[in-house]
């Protein structure tokens, strides 16, 4: 008994030290910014990020230089708007997380950003399909339901298109989604797993709380829906129009980072909610769909049906289907028109 334990945890102590040894770069393009920047010092602190490379605009060296400073291991570069700058940051990149943009004021959708953020996203997954074809590309720039699609074919125009490896990051509607029913139950959010698929806007975000093990019933469950649809719009309101979420986003993104390096470092049965070429509503329009997907270390391992749902779900999910074909159209037409 007592040899069966030694020997097991020799192993697990192998299994980690070969851990910790994998190297991964991981790339934040935005990183100034409000999200940017709360989310290169959580990266910091993750020990399975080994070098992080930080570009924007302005200011990219400026944050790399503080983080930098932080006693964890990884190297941290900061690079500027150059094209060599940005060439360099992507080169030899395992994740790159774009929060590049701009982000929402009072009273705009998601979908009001599209015409600045669909032009920068376009431009960084040109320069990633250059020199990082082989990384998970993760989205953070809103409208994701297109900005997605955006980068999907400019992968696909520069033949690097790799389904498994382009992510909408649907995180921080999970993340909301267990939060606010656990503030209704008085349970531990962190213990708290609500599925939401869909997309990531309003009407497109779907939360499926009868598969957590909860029921809420009538004006309770309409509000508690409503609130995970449309939590964005609190945060955003709340800063009166000094910009929307970043630290709770941050704290997604680093999660969903995590998730994408435990998987490509071996850990099996990491399951995330993101938003990926899917086969599950194509025939409704809807090439991309957010639903729970495994990942491991070719990215995209296997996506979960949306399973056993209740009628009042399946109502949400005919409206999130319309949305979201129209705004995955967009994303897909606005690079045809504008390559
Ligand atoms: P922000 O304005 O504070 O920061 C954006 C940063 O992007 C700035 O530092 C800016 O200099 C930089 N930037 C702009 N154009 C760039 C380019 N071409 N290359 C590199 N960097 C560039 O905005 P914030 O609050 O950080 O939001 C960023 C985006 O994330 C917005 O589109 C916002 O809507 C989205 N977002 C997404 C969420 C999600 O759940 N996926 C949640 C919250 C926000």
């Amino acid at each position: 008994m007592f040899a069966a334990r030694q020997a097991f945890s020799a192993a697990q102590r192998r299994a980690f030290s070969s851990t910790a040894r994998q190297a991964s770069k991981v790339t934040v393009l935005g990183a100034a910014g409000g999200i940017g920047q709360p989310l290169s010092l959580l990266l910091k602190l993750n020990p399975r990020v080994s070098q992080l490379a930080l570009y924007d605009i302005r200011g990219g060296p400026g944050v790399a230089a503080d983080v930098g400073h932080i006693n964890t291991k990884s190297e941290v570069k900061g690079y500027d708007p150059t094209p060599s700058g940005l060439k360099e940051c992507l080169e030899g990149s395992d994740v790159v997380l774009i929060p590049a943009g701009v982000p929402r004021k009072p009273g705009m959708t998601r979908d009001d950003l599209f015409n600045t953020n669909a032009s920068i996203v376009r431009d960084l997954a040109k320069a990633s399909a250059e020199s990082a074809p082989e990384a998970n590309i993760c989205i953070i720039s809103n409208p994701v339901n297109s900005t997605v699609p955006i980068t999907a074919e400019v992968f696909k125009a520069a033949g690097v298109y790799n389904p498994k490896r382009i992510f909408g990051v649907t995180t921080l509607d999970v993340v909301r989604a267990s939060r606010f029913i656990s503030q209704i139950k008085g349970t531990d959010p962190a213990s708290e797993i609500v599925t939401v698929v869909g997309g990531h806007s309003g009407a497109t975000i779907v939360p499926l709380l009868s598969q957590s093990g909860f029921e809420l019933k009538g004006e309770q469950l309409d509000e508690y829906v409503r609130r995970v649809q449309f939590g964005g719009d609190e945060v955003v309101q709340a800063k009166g129009g000094a910009g929307s979420a970043t630290l709770s986003m941050a704290m997604a993104g680093a999660r969903f980072a995590e998730s994408l390096l435990k998987a490509a470092q071996g850990q099996k049965g990491v399951v995330e909610p993101c938003f990926v070429e899917s086969p599950l509503y194509k025939d409704k329009g809807c090439d991309w769909f957010a639903s729970n997907v495994e990942l491991g270390p070719n990215g995209v391992e296997k996506i979960h049906p949306v399973g056993k749902i209740t009628e009042y779900e399946q109502k949400l999910l005919d409206v999130c289907l319309g949305d979201l074909a129209k705004n995955i159209k967009k994303g897909v037409d606005f690079v045809k028109a504008n390559p």
